[in-house]
């Protein structure tokens, strides 16, 4: 007999097949049982009729408890009441495993219990569809970049440099040198671009910050391009066509999980370049015309003032040109004007906060040499870097997408840490 997955089912509609599967909740009574069976590539549905069946059969059925594993036999028919529309006629059932007292029931749990338990919190049908949307913006960005000639390069994670300011690194000893986990592929990616031209780089980052929001994760995963020859307003360019293309993809791909979730689609549906880009002169008069006091140029732009923008639109939003004072020292100087860089930070809608950081590079070799020391940099760390700029230097730009910020707002999700495996926070380790 043919051994298939939840997925496959729609392929053998009449066929009498055997799948391995837990049990993920069930409901029955004196005549029937309904198993909701998973097996990690879905869930499905999987009914057991008293009379078609052993007095053994039914028994067993019936006294299955939440997350045994079974081998279960069973027709595969069309189902058109439930949203994956197929369902199990079950014939046979075998325990492989026995599970008492699962700790996630289908009652409501509190969040620190259900991260306490996040092992097996992933098993649960919400979170195994966030899981599934993750690995499809995963796949989609691999597919965007592989299709538009860029080169993938994996940057060292133990590093001695810190392009994202000293403030948030997580220090380590390197044998008798000082090491820092990387914040930031950043650097390692504008070497490899002068080699190889368009690259990008995907891999986790680490931030010791003592934030404590729905955006901020200690350990995340970063996806940074970087690309020789390419000036700033071409790179808003290749941020949008990519973001556009990883949104559509996973309203393509991920129908039934984004059903699953109680996603509206219709915002993420309009997201396809061009994006709206604002000036962040304008949105500080925008955000003074909206009442927010508060703010002044000069400043950062906290998560209410994002979203005050991000509401203005019905696409993500840049917003260009900061103020250099606030943001790193790697950022190329405006052409026409001393305060402010060529940077652009991309907002998503719906108040799901700032995705992509990107901008262009400083290439002249003395200017960056002075930034290194005005940013109380050591050069030492840097002289690496600084050779970039003394041997052919070019005009380059790149940008950093937040991978778990980026399934939020594609899930709905209120909070970064069910959008990764194994969330790091403040104050959280374990699992
Ligand atoms: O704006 P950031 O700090 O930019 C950089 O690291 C640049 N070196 C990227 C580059 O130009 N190559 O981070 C980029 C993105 C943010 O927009 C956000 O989506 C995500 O990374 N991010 C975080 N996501 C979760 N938790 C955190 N603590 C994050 N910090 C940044
Ligand atoms: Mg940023």
């Amino acid at each position: 007999m043919k051994k298939i997955t939840i997925q496959e089912m729609p392929k053998h509609v009449g066929e009498t097949v055997k799948m391995g599967a837990w049990l993920a909740n069930k409901r029955s009574s004196g005549k029937i049982a309904f198993l909701q069976l998973r097996d990690g590539t879905g869930f499905v549905q999987g009914v057991v009729v008293k009379a078609e069946v052993s007095e053994e059969m039914f028994a067993t059925a019936k006294g299955l408890h939440q997350e045994t594993s079974l081998y279960v036999v069973g027709e595969v028919t069309e189902d058109t009441r439930s949203a994956f529309g197929y369902e199990l006629q079950v014939k046979e059932i075998q325990v492989i495993s026995e599970s008492t007292d699962y700790p996630i029931t289908p009652k409501e749990h509190g969040t620190e219990f259900l991260m306490d338990h996040r092992h097996l919190w992933l098993r649960s049908k919400k979170q195994h569809a966030k899981m599934k949307v993750r690995n499809e913006l995963i796949r989609a960005t691999y597919e965007f970049f592989n299709d538009n000639g860029f080169v993938k390069m994996d940057p060292p994670i133990l590093t001695a440099s810190a392009p994202e300011g000293t403030s948030e690194l997580f220090h380590t000893k390197y044998f008798d040198e000082d090491a820092f986990l990387s914040q930031s592929g950043q650097l390692y990616a504008e070497a490899s671009a002068m080699a190889l031209g368009k690259v990008f780089s995907f891999g986790p980052t680490f931030r010791a910050e003592k934030s404590k929001t729905r955006r901020h994760l200690i350990e995340f995963w970063m996806i940074e391009p970087e690309m020789a020859f390419v000036e700033h307003d071409e790179s808003l360019e290749v941020q949008e066509q990519f973001v556009s293309h990883i949104i559509q993809s996973a309203l393509k791909n991920c129908k039934l999980e984004l059903e699953i979730l109680g996603r509206d689609i219709s915002k993420l549906e309009k997201v396809k370049a061009p994006f709206p880009r604002i000036s962040y002169d304008d949105a500080i008069e925008f955000l003074h015309k909206e009442g927010f006091d508060d703010i002044k140029w000069g400043d950062d732009f906290g998560s209410p003032h994002e979203t005050a923008i991000a509401n203005h639109y019905d696409l993500p939003v840049f917003i260009t040109c900061y103020p250099t004072g606030i943001k790193p020292f790697y950022m190329q100087p405006h052409p026409d004007r001393d305060d402010v860089v060529l940077c652009a930070d991309l907002i998503a809608p719906e108040g799901y906060g700032e995705i992509i950081g990107g901008s262009e590079r400083i290439w002249d070799y003395d200017l960056l040499k002075q930034r290194i020391e005005e940013h109380g940099l050591d050069q030492e760390a840097y002289n690496w870097y600084l050779d970039l700029r003394k041997y052919g230097s070019v005009p380059h730009s790149g940008f950093g997408l937040g991978l778990e910020r980026t399934v939020s707002w594609v899930t709905g999700a209120d909070h970064v840490r069910e959008t990764i495996p194994f969330p790091r926070l403040l104050n959280r380790i374990y699992p």
